[in-house]
């Protein structure tokens, strides 16, 4: 049987629990859009750029007029913005002044396991756990001696090792059964990696290079996050029980924390780093202007640049993804308006955001036909073949989410991979998931059985497999041996069980 308890039962796993806020929402396009504040480093040396976050309730304004208590870090949200230096060493020190535990996940990062944020290496509360295990289940941990290997009170530090390719990652909160809860919360930011070669691109940068971060939310009568259960009891909820079996999907679509934004643009090209920070909302892009869409030119994927850039008419991105894409301005006149729109929203979800083209400026910003060089993994380069099916099932005594047959189970590896490897992993599914492996960025091989389209292109570490799909995807294991996760990313479905651990072996350390 799994560990801790299972907030919630799935009786009906075709629903999703759409919640209806009660605040007064503004009109859409009357917000302007903010930027999260980039992190400066508290110090550095030759090898290393330390951060400091302290993880803290606030009151933000999320709603005009409205003040939503939030957990943030460093009590905003998004978070800040941390930028690091392919070059360089990371060390962030996270600070725990949330009345719970957390767990911090760099998605998509190329991490030890010590610092990988795996869901039971639990940072407890500044002034230790009294108390707060009864809570929150964690005391259902026992059972498993291994289960939480990195476990600390207050502070502790993160580690993320120099190397990684310039990339758009984002960190969050991972605590096993409660991310849903603690991310619709705030817990989310964006993690950029730079490096030489991406500076010398001359994509646009400045002003016109614009981390997105799209999470829908859910307001109560008084301006407060509206979500189905609450972090403090382990019950499932009377009334609400078996509504959200496909997850939890709020009315109002923030971006960068704000409801249906407005933002000043110039004739430019600009950069948009699209992250898909939703709980369970998948949305499909459009960009449109008098009726007509603006190309989406693509340079990048969850795990850095594409080989070229590519052109998409719409961009669809589901929990846990990442598109970096250049939208260019350039052919619009002062005064006219291009509109994000979501086409498998409904009602106030149909739209995302909506750019004023208010300056006429020269742009000497460019889009290079080739943007990188990295080695595309091989059927014929893999040494193992495994199967992984997602699907409805037994999650510790209740119906939730399991990956072949299994519920999530921090003892136990559903695989073992051996250092230096490629893999071919074979996914399929029988409802919608987004799948996400950490560690390492694969490449996708098929899907369906078919050659995968553009937008399956490059480097991903969270794939959206839909009902009844199939993917292959071959990945190269490298550096760490440790446990990693392997989840949906839905995080009402990941909360449910549908993660298992493997265990990468050999090489490394
Ligand atoms: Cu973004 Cu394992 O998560
Ligand atoms: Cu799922």
């Amino acid at each position: 049987a799994a560990v801790g308890a299972w907030q919630w039962s799935v009786d009906s796993p075709a629903d999703r629990l759409h919640l209806t806020s009660r605040a007064r929402l503004p009109e859409p396009f009357t917000v302007p859009l903010t930027m999260p504040p980039v992190l400066a480093p508290v110090a550095r040396d030759d090898t290393t750029d330390y951060y400091r976050i302290v993880q803290r309730a606030a009151d933000v304004e999320v709603l005009p007029g409205y003040s939503t208590p939030i957990w943030g870090y460093n009590g905003v949200f998004p978070g800040p913005t941390i930028v690091s230096n392919r070059e360089r060493r990371t060390v962030v020190t996270h600070r725990n002044e949330l009345p719970v535990p957390v767990v911090v996940h760099l998605h998509g990062g190329h991490v030890p396991e010590e610092s990988d944020g795996y869901p039971t290496d639990l940072l407890y509360p500044v002034g230790g756990s009294g108390g707060m295990a009864d809570r929150t289940g964690m005391a259902g941990m026992a059972m498993h001696p291994d289960a939480a290997a990195h476990t600390m009170i207050g502070e502790r530090d993160y580690t993320y090792p120099a190397g990684q390719p310039a990339a758009t990652l984002w960190y969050h909160d991972h605590r096993m059964d409660f991310t849903g809860p603690a991310v619709w919360r705030g817990l989310a930011g964006f993690h950029l990696v730079t490096d030489a070669a991406e500076q010398r691109l001359g994509l646009p940068t400045g002003a016109r290079e614009l981390p997105l971060l799209l999470a829908d939310r859910a307001f109560d009568a008084r301006g407060e996050f509206d979500y189905p259960a609450v972090d403090s009891t382990l019950l499932p909820t009377p009334g609400v029980r078996g509504k959200f079996g496909r997850g939890v999907l709020g009315d109002v679509v923030l971006v960068n924390g704000r409801p249906w934004p407005a933002h000043r643009v110039a004739t430019a090209r600009y950069r948009l780093r699209l992250l898909n920070g939703s709980n369970a909302r998948v949305y499909r892009l459009r960009f449109d202007r008098r009726g007509g869409s603006v190309p989406i030119v693509q340079i990048g994927s969850d795990g850095g640049l594409l080989a070229r850039p590519q052109e998409l008419r719409e961009v669809t991105i589901a929990p846990g993804e990442r598109y970096d894409v250049i939208v260019d301005f350039g052919e619009c006149a002062v005064g006219d308006q291009v509109t994000v729109y979501n086409d498998l929203g409904a009602g106030t979800t149909t739209r995302v955001l909506r750019f004023d083209v208010t300056e006429r400026v020269p742009d000497t910003s460019v889009i290079p036909h080739r943007l990188t060089d990295f080695e595309t993994l091989t059927r014929a380069a893999a040494v193992t073949t495994r199967r992984f099916t997602f699907r409805q099932g037994d999650a510790g005594g209740m119906r939730g989410w399991v990956i072949n047959g299994r519920a999530y189970d921090p003892g136990t590896p559903i695989a073992r991979p051996t250092l230096g490897d490629v893999e071919v992993w074979q996914l399929s599914t029988d409802l919608d998931h987004p799948i996400h492996l950490h560690l390492n960025q694969f490449q996708v091989l098929t899907r369906d059985g078919r050659t995968p389209s553009a937008a399956d292109r490059g480097w991903k570490d969270t794939l959206y497999l839909t009902a009844t799909g199939t993917a292959e995807i071959a990945v190269r294991f490298t550096d760490h041996a440790g446990r990693f996760v392997l989840h949906c990313h839905n995080l009402e479905h990941e909360d449910m069980a549908i993660m298992a651990t493997f265990t990468t072996v050999g090489g490394g350390r």
